[in-house]
């Protein structure tokens, strides 16, 4: 088993890092490759240069774990909606169809989506076996947030109107997780070992639907895991306190924690569940002193804990790459 599935599953203490967006546009040799695929869905779906792009952070840093180059957005694209990325704007979804959605089977679904799945087995061939390779998913209401183009309306989340919405929520929630249990189990057959629930936008969510549309999908899809023996990793972003809540009840095998939660917290807090990530990414823009200091905090406080080194949200465009390197060897010498 992969050094991180060994983690996630035996909760050992044993030293291991990656980084959420570790592929991706503050490496040259990715955006070498950008340059010549400007249709980022057709890229995701280009097996070889996807995989190939996996690896690259690998073959930099040698880093434990390898996560896919892919999007949570391939999931919408692939229950019919078109994905648009307009730069510095981020991605477009053409309007919802509920009549379309609720008509999604499973095989045209699968089929959409085997250029992923041949990119794992690509990929899974070329990694040392020590190494993970880490599959993901949007989790139902972050994906919800761009299938319905939410984010343009978030003073009515805020007050909880979008339940008021025109769309069955509850039944779009339902359909997400069974697609997503779907792709999750097809990752994972195609050698993928690890997966990662992205849930963005639930700090979006107010008190009184959190419940509802973050506890209980998330919930749904651990279950699933569990059920099928995969480690799993939950990333409920920007929930503050209720991380507390959320591990209590979704009681997934690993963490992420954001920039919010101080690493002093979250040891006291968070109970039965390997711990992950956390330091702010914009801490790699500062000098190398303070980016260190800031790292000291993390690797000193759960140094007696099960913990996977990784940050608080994805690196940013504008990282120095000889920057993640000097942070993988101070982790790596602490
Ligand atoms: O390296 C990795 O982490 C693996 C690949 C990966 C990407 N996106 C590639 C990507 C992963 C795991 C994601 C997850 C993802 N995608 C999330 C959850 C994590 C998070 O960041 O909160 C979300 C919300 C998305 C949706 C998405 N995709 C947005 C909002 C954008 C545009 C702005 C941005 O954040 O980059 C993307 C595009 C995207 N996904 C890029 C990459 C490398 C940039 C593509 C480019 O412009 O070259």
């Amino acid at each position: 088993m992969s050094n991180l599935g060994k983690i996630l599953t035996s909760k050992k203490s044993c030293k291991s890092v990656w980084f959420m967006r570790q592929a991706g546009r503050y490496l040259p040799e990715f955006r070498k490759i950008r340059l010549l695929n400007k249709d980022f869905i057709k890229l995701c779906l280009n097996s070889h240069l996807s995989s190939e792009i996996t690896l690259q952070p690998i073959k930099r840093f040698n880093l434990d774990s390898a996560i896919i180059f892919s999007d949570i957005l391939m999931v919408p694209y692939a229950l019919g909606q078109k994905i648009t990325f307009i730069k510095d704007q981020g991605p477009k979804l053409s309007r919802f169809d509920q009549e379309l959605f609720l008509d999604n089977d499973e095989k045209s679904f699968t089929e959409k989506l085997n250029p992923v799945y041949k990119a794992i087995e690509l990929t899974r061939k070329k990694l040392d076996r020590n190494k993970s390779l880490i599959s993901f998913v949007g989790a139902p209401w972050t994906l919800i947030i761009y299938m319905l183009n939410f984010k343009k309306n978030e003073k009515n989340l805020y007050e909880g109107k979008f339940l008021e919405n025109k769309y069955d929520l509850n039944k779009i929630l339902n359909i997400l997780v069974k697609f997503l249990n779907i792709h999750i189990d097809n990752q994972i057959k195609s050698g993928a070992d690890v997966v990662q629930i992205f849930d963005s936008w639930a700090g979006l969510l107010p008190n009184k639907n959190i419940k509802n549309f973050c506890y209980i999908p998330n919930a749904k899809i651990v279950d699933f895991c569990k059920k099928k023996k995969i480690p799993n990793i939950c990333f409920p972003k920007g929930i503050k306190k209720k991380f507390k809540e959320f591990n209590e009840i979704v009681r997934p095998d690993g963490i992420n924690i954001d920039t919010e939660i101080s690493p002093s917290w979250a040891k006291k807090n968070l109970k039965d569940v390997v711990i992950q990530g956390g330091m702010d990414p914009k801490a790699l823009l500062k000098p190398e002193g303070q980016m260190l200091e800031i790292a000291a905090k993390y690797t000193e406080t759960f140094q007696d804990i099960p913990y996977v080194f990784n940050l608080g949200h994805g690196l940013l465009p504008e990282t120095d790459p000889d920057k993640v390197q000097k942070l993988i060897n101070f982790y790596r010498n602490f």
